[in-house]
């Protein structure tokens, strides 16, 4: 069945056809509402995973323009200080994080009620999330109350078109309780295999020879790594150099909506 083009994102390029014949060969990813969209972004500090993020996360807006989409950065660096000079309203950084997920939280929990039956996308986008819980450690029940939260919209929230997309330099299994980081349909790990080969094993266990062996012949650079799709489908990808001024257009547009409401009031299925 042909699929239309607001279920289909792309998220990069195939990195052997780039790298060994120099063809841009798209690696897509099916975002309709039966797909588990979460997607999660790992590696070491400049391997490039808020710029993939950023990229990924500009493309979902492109295709479903009547989504919700809230974006948490614990350290809103220059990559994404845009978002707070541009003053939008649904950017939380720092200490602020938390209201992202709260109101991302309230929104999934009023679609489980069924006082909410709408169904565009909503998409709590959250830049250093390992990073912030390590940093709220000392308050137990609050870290308890954002694990469970985050594992209760990976769980339940795909059928509810809830989606989170993170990034992260660490992938803790501590912040993963019950096995949720499989909730993760889309798993990038970017950057060289030597030096993210900790990263690699940790989020990939099944896959470490393969990835090994094609490291061995040309290890990653920065924007290039592994994907993982639906738990079983591994590409190597090369994250294409995007126009930023256009990403960031996309992402002041999308977080600036009032109250996140959708630009076209209708609901998708
Ligand atoms: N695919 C790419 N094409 C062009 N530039 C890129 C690409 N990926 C990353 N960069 C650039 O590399 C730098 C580091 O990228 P980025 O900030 O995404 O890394 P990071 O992994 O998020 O690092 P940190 O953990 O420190 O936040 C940025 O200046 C970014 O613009
Ligand atoms: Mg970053």
């Amino acid at each position: 069945m042909t699929k239309s083009n607001d279920s289909l994102l792309t998220l990069g390029y195939d990195l052997n056809e780039w790298n060994y014949y120099g063809v841009k060969t798209p690696i897509v990813v099916d975002i309709s509402p039966a797909e588990n969209k979460h997607q999660i972004y790992v590696g070491l500090s400049g391997s490039g995973k808020s710029y993939h993020l950023l990229s990924s996360v500009a493309k979902l807006i492109q295709a479903r323009p009547d989504g919700e989409y809230y974006f948490a950065a614990y350290k809103s660096d220059d990559l994404l200080n845009f978002m707070h000079e541009n003053e939008c309203k649904n950017y939380y950084f720092y200490k602020n994080t938390l209201k992202a997920l709260d109101l991302v939280y309230e929104r999934f929990q009023a679609r489980l009620e069924n006082s909410d039956t709408s169904r565009h996308p909503i998409c709590l986008i959250w830049d250093e999330y390992i990073a912030n819980v390590l940093s709220i450690m000392s308050d137990k029940k609050l870290v308890n109350s954002v694990l469970d939260r985050v594992s209760e919209l990976l769980v339940a929230g795909r059928a509810l078109n809830i989606i989170c997309c993170a990034s992260m330099t660490r992938c803790d299994a501590f912040a993963f309780p019950a096995g949720s980081r499989m909730n993760y349909g889309i798993i990038a790990v970017i950057g060289g295999y030597s030096a993210n080969k900790s990263i690699y094993e940790m989020v990939m266990p099944e896959f470490t020879d393969i990835i090994k062996a094609r490291a061995r012949e040309r290890d990653f650079e920065r924007g290039e790594g592994v994907v993982l799709l639906q738990g079983s489908k591994l590409k190597f990808i090369k994250v294409a150099t995007v126009d930023m001024e256009k990403v960031q257009g996309i992402l002041i547009n999308a977080l600036s909506k009032v109250g996140g409401v959708c630009v076209d009031g209708g609901a998708k299925p």
